[in-house]
């Protein structure tokens, strides 16, 4: 048995298909774009794997598509496929439009007419599992209860719209045409392999070649953290044992402010890599203009996953950040090439 993970060389996706190589005797078609996010040097060690094959190809692309999932007999797809930050949505909200919306009705086409036309066994097992975010339930007070799976959606950035828009899609394929489907609503991940745009990995980087650590407004905005591969471990047990039709979300109960988020990682470094001066980490900390539209607070309510799956995270933020930090020290090289690419440009329409 077979099946294809799509986004497959970006962060969440090159975690899972590591995983899965590992742990599992299927194989796994990745398929990617490879856009500025997605790396293959993130699927490098999959090399010569006979049990890994990667297609650079993109979701929107039904030919493509159909000709995969009938030359490998998939039994499932599991959809990372996404642009995939808030940032880059607010400059450039065509992209998501584009990916996140467009990009995951042709895929559930593509899977349709492949479904469609199965045996009534192979149709019988056959799933769609679609990775989503909290970010479609949009922002909590301080005092609000988490995000559960019934709360409405009220997406607020270009990107959750994006990303609530294609959870309907999902949802829709399901109750008109049948389409076995599953999506999973995630808080947000850090651990190996994240780009350095994004928060975590951004302020290690910065940390250690003396740059500011770019807060925005306060500090005080919410996120609810999980290690990727917990995460991973999360969208294993509910393609494995989901009810066609939910929706789970995905939390660790790592409720973190921004500016704690930062001064842990400098307190980290500061142990591990101490600075030559003799300075803190603390002080590279910089407060810049806050992001349009910032969601105050995220935070997700999990029991479901817990409850009905049987899923529980494995790491704390304690033991999940330190893990992060020390994989950032050992990979200068993944580090290096990530940043001589179109990285550096971005940093630069972003922060001058
Ligand atoms: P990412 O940006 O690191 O990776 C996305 C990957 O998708 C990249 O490899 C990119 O090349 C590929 N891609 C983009 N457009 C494509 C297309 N049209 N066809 C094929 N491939 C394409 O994102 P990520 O952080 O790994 O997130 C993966 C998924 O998980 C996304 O759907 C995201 O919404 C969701 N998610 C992310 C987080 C988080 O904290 N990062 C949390 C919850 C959910
Ligand atoms: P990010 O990693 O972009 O994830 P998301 O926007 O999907 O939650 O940002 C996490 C939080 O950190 C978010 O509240 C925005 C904030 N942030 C900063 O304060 N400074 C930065 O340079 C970045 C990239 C993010």
């Amino acid at each position: 048995m077979t099946i294809l993970v799509t986004g497959a060389a970006g962060f969440i996706g090159s975690n899972f298909v590591l995983d899965w190589v590992n742990q599992s005797s299927e194989e796994v078609v990745s398929l990617d774009l490879l856009t500025y996010a997605g790396n293959l040097e993130n699927l490098s060690s999959l090399e010569g794997n006979a049990k890994h094959h990667f297609i650079k190809g993109n979701i929107s692309d039904r030919d493509l598509v159909s000709k995969l999932l009938k030359k490998y007999q998939l039994r499932a797809i599991v959809n990372f496929a996404a642009e995939s930050h808030v940032d880059r949505s607010i400059h450039s909200p065509g992209d998501f439009i584009e990916t996140n919306i467009v990009g995951t009705y042709n895929l559930l086409e593509s899977v349709r007419s492949y479904w469609n036309g199965l045996d009534e066994n192979h149709k019988k097992h056959f799933k769609f599992l679609h990775v989503s975010t909290d970010e479609v339930y949009g922002s909590l007070s301080k005092t609000d209860p988490a995000f559960r799976e019934t709360n409405p959606f009220e997406p607020n950035s270009p990107y959750s719209a994006s990303k609530a828009a294609s959870d309907h899609l999902v949802r829709a394929w399901y109750h008109t045409y049948g389409l076995p489907v599953l999506t999973t609503n995630c808080s947000n991940n850090y651990g190996p392999y994240h780009f350095p745009e994004k928060l975590i990995p951004l302020c290690i980087l910065n940390a250690l070649n003396g740059k500011p650590l770019p807060i925005y407004g306060d500090g005080q905005q919410i996120r609810d953290w999980l290690y990727v591969k917990d995460h991973c471990s999360a969208i294993r047990r509910v393609l494995d044992k989901g009810k066609l039709g939910e929706t789970y979300n995905v939390g660790g109960w790592n409720e973190k402010a921004n500016l704690d988020v930062v001064k842990t990682l400098c307190a980290i470094l500061d142990e591990l890599k101490p600075k030559v001066d003799g300075t803190k980490y603390e002080s590279q900390i910089t407060y810049v203009k806050d992001r349009p539209g910032h969601d105050r607070r995220y935070a997700i309510d999990a029991t479901k996953l817990e409850k009905e799956l049987q899923w529980r995270p494995q790491e704390t933020f304690d033991t999940g950040i330190r893990k992060t930090v020390e994989w950032y020290l050992a990979n200068e090289t993944w580090v290096s090439h990530v940043v001589s690419g179109d990285y550096k440009n971005w940093v630069q329409k972003q922060y001058t």
